[in-house]
C-alpha cells in the first residue's frame, strides 16, 4: 500500500511542484500524500485562494497530516472514489493531480479505473504527475501504467531525478484523451 522504502527527497519534490500553477486560485490534489513530503514544495508555490487537497487511503497517515499541515484539506480515502470525493468537497475540477500511489503494484484494472477518476477531475488542459522509481519503472505492472498513460494523455514527458535513492521517474501527463463515464471498475 505504501511502495516505498523511504520518503521522497527534496529533488523530487521541486521537479513535481513545476506543474503546480502560481497564477489564479488553481485548485490542486495529491493523491497519496502520505507522511507529506511533497506537500510543502507544493504549497509554497500555491497562490493566495488556491486549495490543497489531499486523498490519502492510511487513515493515520491522513490524521498526521491533519494535524501536521493544517493548511492542506485531508479526506482519508482511496484514489478509486477520487470523483466522489472531489465531489463531496464541492470541487468541479482540479488543475493539477499530482500522485504517489504505487501505480506499478496495481492490477490493470485498478490502474485504468483510478486513471478515469482523474481523467474526469481534471481541467481539459490541467496536468498530471505520477511518481515511480526507476526499478518499479521496468516491472510489468511499470510497463503497462506507461502504456495506459500514453492512451489516456495526448503528452507524456518523463523525467528521471537521479539524486534520490532509488531515483525518481515523473510521469508528466497533459489533455485528457477522452472522459470515460464514472462508474464501475473495468477489466485489464
Ligand atoms: C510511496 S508513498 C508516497 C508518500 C509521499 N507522497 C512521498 O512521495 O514521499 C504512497 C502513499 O500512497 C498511499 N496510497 C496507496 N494507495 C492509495 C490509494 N488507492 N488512494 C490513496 N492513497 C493511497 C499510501 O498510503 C502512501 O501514503
Amino acid at each position: 500500500m505504501i511502495g516505498a522504502a523511504t520518503p521522497t527527497t527534496a529533488a523530487t519534490a521541486a521537479t513535481v511542484a513545476q506543474v503546480v500553477p502560481t497564477t489564479g486560485r488553481p485548485v490542486v490534489v495529491e493523491l497519496g500524500p502520505g507522511t507529506g513530503s511533497l506537500s510543502n514544495g507544493i504549497a509554497r508555490r500555491l497562490p493566495e485562494g488556491a486549495r490543497h487537497i489531499g486523498i490519502e487511503l492510511s487513515r493515520e497517515l491522513a490524521e498526521h497530516l491533519r494535524s501536521s499541515k493544517p493548511w492542506m484539506h485531508v479526506a482519508q480515502g482511496d484514489a478509486g472514489d477520487l470523483r466522489a470525493l472531489l465531489d463531496g468537497m464541492g470541487v468541479d475540477r482540479a488543475d493539477a493531480v499530482i500522485s504517489s500511489i504505487p501505480w506499478s503494484l496495481l492490477s490493470g484494472a485498478d490502474q485504468e479505473h483510478i486513471l478515469e477518476q482523474v481523467t474526469a477531475s481534471l481541467r481539459p488542459h490541467g496536468a498530471f504527475t505520477a511518481l515511480t522509481y526507476v526499478p518499479a519503472g521496468r516491472t510489468s505492472g511499470g510497463r503497462q501504467f506507461r502504456s495506459r498513460l500514453g492512451s489516456t494523455f495526448d503528452e507524456v514527458v518523463t523525467h528521471t531525478t537521479w539524486r534520490s535513492f532509488p531515483p525518481i521517474l515523473h510521469y508528466i501527463c497533459r489533455r485528457p484523451l477522452h472522459r470515460p463515464a464514472q462508474g464501475a471498475r473495468t477489466a485489464s
